[in-house]
């Protein structure tokens, strides 16, 4: 994390004496991608990468936020007009969010800067939301419930940064505990915790620095695509209301009347759902060879069948695949881009990162950045 006394001299700085500290981290998604909004299953994790945020009322109606990592302040009040700075448009959606649920939110000065790398999908955004959300409810002692929060937060996303995310990733930040997975059915919104904590493993991330601009736009597109099978299906069987009501047999008695693109991407998220339930029984068993199939299958699916994948993602998951003591590997998030997460174990840690390095500086031209997570506590107040 962000060394405190960074956020606290620039803020002792800027705006004098202290505010209260709060932090909210990224998150992994072992298994369950693009199945969130569908209503699915999802298997995320916070992580030891956060957002950390210094933040004090200011008795006005005006809202100064600095960002440490842009080097750029930006002042606004409430009235709902989108701002230049891209970032602080996160934080003005989580105030208007607060105020259209008929929260007072009141006015203030914020310092943040955090270490989740931007643009990795690593839920950055969803880190800023979540991190202001949580301390908004806290200062303003508004007694919001943590997935509320999550929810302001994905509103925020809906409306002041154009992608219709699911719930995933702000649901993650807000809630997660150290060495747990949350099982999360998007559905009912319940979860489970599933202990995490594999001796003789770590998770490791290769970031392909790739940042292609076709990730919102596309995001929208499959999650059209979704809703198009899932209007052929009603027609079929009026109780289904998402992907998650259908199974494969139902998918397979639609076909004909699908394209064939709507069908490969409703087959992929219902197969991707029943892999996480197979993957979560797994790793209860501590059968990480078995847990990691299902991210190698998750893989393909995301690949061929989804076709959210690229070419850089598809190269280190290919490498990685080959290599030994790596139990599983798949690209992470959204796609298009971004990272693969991988289980390794602790004695190929090296030799994994040299072989993928290689592997990608010969046909990319650079290494990927290598980041070691572990999963750690959801949104708190520091001090
Ligand atoms: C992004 C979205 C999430 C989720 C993933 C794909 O991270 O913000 O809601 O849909 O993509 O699983």
């Amino acid at each position: 994390m962000v060394g405190e006394h960074l956020i606290r001299n620039a803020f002792q700085k800027r705006f004098g004496g202290p505010g209260a500290l709060y932090a909210a981290p990224g998150r992994v998604n072992l298994i369950g991608e693009h199945t969130d909004y569908n209503l699915g299953y999802v298997l995320p994790g916070a992580i030891d990468r956060a957002i950390t945020l210094e933040i004090r009322p200011n008795g006005t109606k005006q809202f100064t936020v600095v960002s440490l990592d842009y080097n750029e302040e930006v002042t606004f009040t409430a009235d709902g007009n989108k701002l230049q700075q891209h970032w602080a448009n996160y934080v003005l959606g989580v105030v208007m969010e607060f105020l259209s649920r008929c929260f007072p939110v009141q006015g203030f000065d914020a310092v943040f800067a955090g270490d989740i790398p931007l643009g990795g999908g690593l839920s950055s955004s969803a880190a800023l939301e979540s991190a202001f959300a949580f301390a908004i409810n806290d200062m303003g002692q508004f007694g919001v419930s943590r997935l509320e929060l999550a929810q302001i937060g994905q509103s925020a996303e809906h409306k002041y940064a154009g992608v219709r995310c699911g719930i995933m990733d702000q649901f993650a930040s807000l809630h997660g505990e150290k060495n747990q997975l949350l099982k999360l059915d998007c559905r009912s919104l319940e979860y489970e915790l599933v202990p995490f904590n594999l001796p003789g493993y770590r998770v490791v991330l290769l970031d392909t620095q790739v940042k292609h601009s076709l990730a919102a736009s596309e995001y929208n597109v499959r999650r059209a695509q979704c809703e198009t099978g899932v209007a052929i299906l009603q027609k079929y069987n009026s109780e289904i209301k998402s992907l998650r009501d259908a199974d494969l047999a139902m998918l397979e008695a639609c076909r004909a009347q699908m394209d064939t693109t709507v069908f490969l991407r409703c087959q992929y998220v219902v197969e991707e759902n029943i892999r996480l339930l197979h993957a979560v029984d797994h790793l209860k068993k501590n059968d990480i060879g078995a847990f990691g199939r299902e991210m190698f299958l998750s893989h393909e699916g995301l690949q061929h069948k989804y076709a959210v994948s690229c070419a850089e993602l598809d190269l280190l998951v290919e490498t990685a695949r080959r290599l030994p003591g790596v139990a599983g590997a798949r690209m992470m998030g959204g796609g298009f881009g971004g990272c693969t997460i991988n289980v390794v174990a602790e004695e190929s840690h090296e030799d994994f990162i040299r072989q993928t390095g290689e592997a990608f500086e010969t046909q990319v031209g650079k290494k990927p950045l290598v980041y070691d997570v572990t999963i750690a506590d959801g949104a708190r107040r520091l001090r």
